[in-house]
């Protein structure tokens, strides 16, 4: 009996951990088409008129370049925590021609809280993340 009682909470405490997981991501995403998609399309271009229009780089190939970039998820997490808010020539770890193309990104300062920049990290790590060792 006793057992059972202890498995059951057990169960609702993950379960509540993994709801509390799934409503950061759905807040980032929610974030991440307000704030960040106005600029980024998510996914690569489809066509020559999507890729002619572009104003910044797919998140998919920039979120690519950053997992690229780092040895560990909490070093491309706080580059992505740092870049967001603080963007220059000499972080920008994608290459010179986005940079010639589209143009330094404008800080995100004073856009976004902290706890928002979080979210839409989780966010983008659950959609675009690659697995670290
Ligand atoms: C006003 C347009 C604009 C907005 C809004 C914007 N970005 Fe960017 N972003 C850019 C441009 C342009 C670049 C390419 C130049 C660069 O890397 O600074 C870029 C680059 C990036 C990079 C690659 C950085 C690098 O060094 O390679 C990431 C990651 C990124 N943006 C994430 C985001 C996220 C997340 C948001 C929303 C919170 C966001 N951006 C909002 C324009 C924007």
């Amino acid at each position: 009996m006793y057992k059972r009682i202890i498995v059951c909470l057990l169960f609702l405490f993950v379960s509540a951990e993994c709801n509390e997981q799934e409503k950061i991501v759905s807040e980032g995403a929610e974030l991440f088409k307000v704030k960040c998609a106005i600029c980024h399309m998510s996914d690569r271009p489809t066509s020559k008129a999507e890729m002619d229009a572009l104003i910044a780089p797919p998140m998919v190939g920039a979120m690519y370049n950053v997992y690229m970039n780092f040895d560990t998820q909490e070093e491309a997490n706080a580059f992505l925590k740092d870049y967001l808010m603080n963007p220059t020539k000499e972080k920008a770890i994608c290459k010179e021609n986005k940079l010639l193309r589209f143009g330094l990104m404008p800080s995100q300062k004073g856009l976004l809280s902290d706890e928002e920049l979080d979210k839409i990290i989780e966010y983008l790590n659950k959609t675009y993340g690659i697995k670290y060792n």
